[in-house]
């Protein structure tokens, strides 16, 4: 999820600063910059699905107040849920190619998760009008599926979310698609690398700060920057709520308890860490024109570690 700034512009708005960037020729690789498309009627869920808080009005009813210390029947949920966001995941990761569009996708991945018995989280949160969101090469985050074909060289991650059995499940992954030049491909992997770095540490009494420290400090030696603006979350019967995490160096209060799930989700940039919100609400893209990837998982403190809930079983 991502702090919202009131700044909505329209997407032609920001070619008149794309002058800027070209005099300063600085090289951000091989790859189109996307504009956003038309996008489809919104999709009907049917009725036997149970529905999240938000199905009908678009908000959440759910009020956390602190990170919540998960029971052991709560737990079996969330690992469910996980477990099914994840195999969803997968099976889109295997059918993602050049030539469909992100409507495709999205297509696909909703009927997949009706067909399992879930929920599409995103579809109607606090208005969102997809299944999933799918963000491609400058999208930096909460890009909305839509008629754009994908090209060769493209990056696009895919974030899926289920609401399954009273629960959310969320991640995502950043997918090569075709030829992808090395800039590109070296942005997704270390991105991956600081996923993986963050939740190594992770345990009962790690600061939740620690997270972003780490994330930081990696993402700096290896030459990319973190998009501030985008941070983890508490997750449960509940899509979004605390504690917040921070992909960037922060103080933010408090330690990691046994019981807690949460997601990490950073997305480093190949340029600046500046986003804009296009007029659509959500789209997040970078200012600069850059390149972004970004990879998340949802994963639980145990009383030793942590596990990763977000693991494909299939
Ligand atoms: N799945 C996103 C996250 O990682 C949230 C998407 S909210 C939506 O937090 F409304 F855009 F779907
Ligand atoms: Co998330
Ligand atoms: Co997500």
């Amino acid at each position: 999820m991502y702090f919202k700034t009131n700044i909505l512009l329209h997407f032609r708005q920001l070619w008149a600063v794309k002058n800027f960037w070209m005099r300063k020729k600085v090289d951000y690789g091989k790859f189109n910059i996307v504009e956003p498309g038309s996008v489809s009627p919104q999709k009907q869920v049917p009725d036997y699905i149970p529905k999240p808080s938000y199905y009908v009005t678009g908000e959440p009813s759910e009020v956390m107040e602190a990170p919540e210390i998960k029971n052991h029947r709560q737990i079996l949920g969330m690992r469910e849920s996980c477990k099914l966001a994840a195999n969803i995941l997968k099976r889109v990761g295997n059918y993602v190619k050049v030539g469909l569009t992100t409507d495709d996708l999205d297509i696909f991945t909703h009927d997949l998760i009706i067909n399992s018995g879930a929920y599409p989280s995103p579809l109607n949160y606090k208005n969102f009008p997809k299944s999933i969101c799918t963000s491609v090469n400058n999208v930096a985050c909460h890009g909305i599926p839509d008629d754009r074909a994908l090209q060769d060289g493209d990056i696009i991650n895919i974030d899926i979310t289920v609401f399954y059995n009273g629960y959310h499940g969320d991640c995502s992954k950043t997918f090569l698609i075709g030829n992808v030049d090395d800039f590109g491909r070296n942005l997704v992997s270390t991105t991956e690398i600081c996923l993986n770095e963050a939740i190594s540490i992770c345990k009962p009494g790690r600061k939740f700060c620690d997270i972003g420290n780490l994330i930081e400090k990696t993402a700096a030696n290896l030459g990319f920057t973190v998009v501030p603006a985008f941070i983890g979350h508490g997750i449960g019967h509940y899509f979004h709520g605390p504690p917040d995490i921070f992909h960037i160096y922060n103080n933010y209060p408090g330690e990691m308890r046994s019981g807690m799930t949460f997601t990490i989700e950073p997305a480093l940039s190949y340029g600046g860490k500046e986003i804009v919100i296009l007029e659509d609400g959500w789209t997040a893209v970078t200012l600069d024109f850059a390149r972004t990837a970004q990879f998340e998982h949802t994963v639980l403190i145990t009383d030793t570690g942590v596990d990763v809930l977000t693991i494909p079983s299939d």
